[in-house]
């Protein structure tokens, strides 16, 4: 049997955090800031350009609740920040399509929140 990784069944797969918490919750929620309704139009907006080979998929806590709404996308795993229809389109086109990055909505891995152990 082979050990070697098959080829990926996606070539970009893109998780959008759309978990909901309380509104009172300290670290907040993706989706009390917009990100349920983000993830539809990032969905409706990848149909739109034809993207082939691409998945938009909705995920649960991403950890990162305080930066959010958040996403990673992989196979590179690059975090995004997204607050509005502007970004989702720009990540599209730059990132999923273009092969680019959108250096404004990019997360390092130092922005926290520290990494549970
Ligand atoms: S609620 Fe979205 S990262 Fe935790």
């Amino acid at each position: 049997m082979s050990t070697k990784d098959p080829a990926l069944f996606y070539q970009c797969h893109v998780f959008c955090c759309t978990n909901v918490r309380p509104p009172n919750h300290e670290r907040g929620s993706c989706a009390r800031k917009g990100a349920v309704e983000l993830r539809d139009k990032m969905k409706a907006m990848a149909k739109d350009m034809g993207l082939k080979g691409v998945r938009i998929n909705s995920a649960g806590c991403l950890d990162r609740c305080e930066l959010g709404p958040t996403m990673v996308i992989y196979p590179e795993g690059v975090w995004y920040r997204f607050e509005n229809e502007a970004d989702v389109r720009e990540i599209l086109t730059t990132h999923v399509k273009g092969g680019g990055r959108v250096a404004r909505l990019m997360m390092q891995p130092e922005d926290g929140p520290k990494k549970g152990g």
